[in-house]
C-alpha cells in the first residue's frame, strides 16, 4: 500500500488519498439529532461511499405515495418506528445497488435488535465485518438541534438555525432552494422519538458494544468538523488502517 502522510493521533495531517481506505459497512448509531445525517454526508464525500439513511428512504417513499410510504407516514409523524420487516426489505433492496461495493454508511439502521440480527445474517459473507460508531450528545442539547433543524429539499444539506445557520435565512447556501422543516421536528414528537430510542435502540447500541473491537463511541457535542475528524480516526482504528 502506498505511503501516506498522516497521523491518526490528533489527525494532524488530513488524508489526501482516502480512495485507498476501504471503509466497508459502517453504522452510525445514536439518538435523534446527534448528527448521524450531518456526519454521514461528510463521510460520503470523504470516502466516496453512499449514505443509506432509512429515515430519508422512508421520507422518499412518503413523498412518492408508495404503499410503504403511506403505511409509514402516520408512524413517522408520531415518532414511532416502522415495522422491522418493511424496513429490512427496503434496506435489502438498497444494498443490492452497485455503489455499495466499497462500503456504505447506514444512518439510522439498525434501530431494533431484530434489525441488528437481520443485518448480521445479511452480511455473514461480507468481506469486511460491520463497524459501529455511536455518536453521543447529552439529551439536553438534542431538543434545540431537532427544533432548529432545516434541510435543503434539493441537495439534502442539513442546517440548524442556532448552530449551523445558512448564509441567508431559510435559503440553501448551495442550491438557493427554500429550506424545509421535517414534520416530526417538533417538541412533542421529539420526546416520542426519544422514547422509541430508549426502549428499542439503546439495546442495539449495547449489542454492538458487546462486539468490542468493532464498536466505538465518539463525542458528538463538539463542532461538526471535530466530530468528523473523530469519526474518521475511529474508522481507521477499527479497520486497523495505518496508511503505510
Ligand atoms: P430518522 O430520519 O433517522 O431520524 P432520527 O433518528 O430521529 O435522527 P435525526 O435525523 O433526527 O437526527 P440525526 O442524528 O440524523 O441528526 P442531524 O445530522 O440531522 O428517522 C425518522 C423516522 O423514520 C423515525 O422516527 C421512524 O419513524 C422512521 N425510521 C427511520 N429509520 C427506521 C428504522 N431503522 N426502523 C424503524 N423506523 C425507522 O443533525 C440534527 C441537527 O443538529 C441539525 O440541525 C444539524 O445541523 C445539527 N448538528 C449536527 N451536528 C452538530 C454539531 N456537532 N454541533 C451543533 N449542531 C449540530
Ligand atoms: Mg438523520
Amino acid at each position: 500500500m502506498k505511503q501516506e502522510r498522516f497521523s491518526i493521533v490528533g489527525m494532524t495531517h488530513p488524508v489526501t488519498n482516502s480512495n485507498e481506505f476501504l471503509p466497508g459497512p459502517v453504522l452510525l448509531l445514536g439518538a435523534p439529532g446527534v448528527g448521524k445525517g450531518t456526519q454521514a454526508k461528510r463521510l460520503m464525500d470523504a470516502f466516496g461511499i453512499p449514505q443509506i439513511s432509512t429515515g430519508d428512504l422512508l421520507r422518499e417513499h412518503r413523498k412518492n405515495h408508495t404503499p410503504l410510504g403511506m403505511m409509514a407516514d402516520d408512524l413517522m409523524a408520531k415518532g414511532q418506528l416502522v415495522p422491522d420487516d418493511l424496513v429490512n426489505e427496503m434496506v435489502a433492496k438498497r444494498l443490492t445497488e452497485p455503489d455499495t461495493q466499497r462500503g456504505y454508511i447506514l444512518d439510522g439502521f439498525p434501530r431494533t435488535l431484530n434489525q441488528a440480527e437481520w443485518l448480521d445474517q445479511q452480511l455473514a459473507d461480507s468481506p469486511l465485518p460491520v463497524v459501529a460508531v455511536n455518536i453521543v450528545v447529552p439529551e439536553r442539547e438534542l431538543l434545540e438541534r431537532i427544533t432548529g433543524r432545516l434541510s435543503c429539499p434539493v441537495c439534502g444539506t442539513i442546517y440548524n438555525v442556532y448552530s449551523e445557520p445558512p448564509r441567508h435565512a431559510r435559503v440553501c447556501d448551495r442550491e438557493g432552494a427554500k429550506l424545509i422543516q421535517r414534520v416530526d421536528d417538533t417538541e412533542p414528537v421529539f420526546y416520542e422519538r426519544m422514547k422509541a430510542f430508549q426502549s428499542k435502540t439503546a439495546a442495539v447500541i449495547a449489542y454492538y458494544r458487546a462486539h468490542g473491537g468493532r464498536f466505538a463511541e465518539v463525542d458528538g457535542s463538539v463542532s461538526v468538523d471535530a466530530v468528523m475528524e473523530s469519526i474518521r480516526a475511529t474508522l481507521f482504528r477499527l479497520r486497523q488502517y495505518s496508511g503505510t
